[in-house]
């Protein structure tokens, strides 16, 4: 599969994402988890990064993609990927048209992930995120928490909220969502790539996926 997955923050990308890599291999990437990552390990990158995380706005384009250029060369995306949270913005998503026919790679859908916004508030304020980089199993205390102790099912580390699950940073990134990446949905419907999919089940987003893709 190589699928760009759009929603705005809380919509569900990362599980979706997760859920499809046990489906058929393909590779999760979130350029929001290699962000966190590399705030968490104090690089270049991630000094650059951690204030515009922190108060809810965007990454500039140019450090998005240089990571991704980077990213999608990897010998492990040719078994299909999942792109989760990028592109984010028009510049991104035209560099990635571009950077993909270099690689003479073509995307087979865009699935826009569409959750209403009462629904999206309660799940990023309950959201739990394992703190170990190489987990970030997510839970929610509500749907999916947690050991008792608050813990990573998974792998034993402490489930946290993210540095930027305040109400202010929150309500910033979907401001910035509905600005900057809801454009994306016609750019994409134009490409003729795209399928929204109005859905609270994880599963059944997944489910209409595969059918999608099998088409
Ligand atoms: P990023 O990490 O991409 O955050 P986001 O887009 O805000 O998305 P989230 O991770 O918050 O939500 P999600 O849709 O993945 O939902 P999840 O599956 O966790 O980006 C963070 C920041 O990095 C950005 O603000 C920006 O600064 C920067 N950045 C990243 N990419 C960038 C780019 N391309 N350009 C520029 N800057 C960039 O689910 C949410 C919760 O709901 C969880 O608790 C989950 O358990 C629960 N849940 C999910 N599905 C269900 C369900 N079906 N039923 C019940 N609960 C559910």
């Amino acid at each position: 599969m190589r699928i760009v997955l759009l929603g705005a923050p809380g919509a569900g990308k990362g599980t979706v994402a997760k859920l499809l890599t046990d489906h058929d291999g393909s590779v999760q990437i979130s350029t929001g988890d290699i962000l966190r990552n590399a705030v968490k390990a104090g690089t270049e990158l991630g000094k650059k990064a951690k204030g515009y995380m922190e108060r809810g706005e965007l990454v500039p384009d140019d450090l998005i993609m240089d990571i991704m250029e980077a990213r999608m060369k990897d010998p492990d995306c040719a078994k299909g990927f999942l792109l989760d949270g990028f592109p984010r913005t028009i510049p991104q998503a035209e560099a990635l048209k571009k950077l993909l026919a270099k690689l003479n790679i073509t995307l087979d859908l865009v699935v826009n992930i569409d959750v209403p916004r009462e629904v999206i508030l309660d799940r990023l304020t309950t959201r739990r995120t394992c703190s170990n980089p190489d987990c970030q199993e997510i839970y929610n205390i509500k749907s999916k928490p947690p050991k008792p102790d608050g813990t990573c099912v998974k792998c034993g580390s402490p489930a946290v909220q993210r540095a930027d699950e305040t109400e202010e940073a929150i309500t910033k990134r979907l401001e910035t969502y509905n600005e900057k990446t809801t454009p994306l949905i016609d750019f994409y419907q134009k490409e003729g790539l795209l399928k929204s999919i109005r859905s609270l089940s994880s599963e059944d987003i997944v489910n209409q996926i595969a059918v999608a893709i099998k088409k």
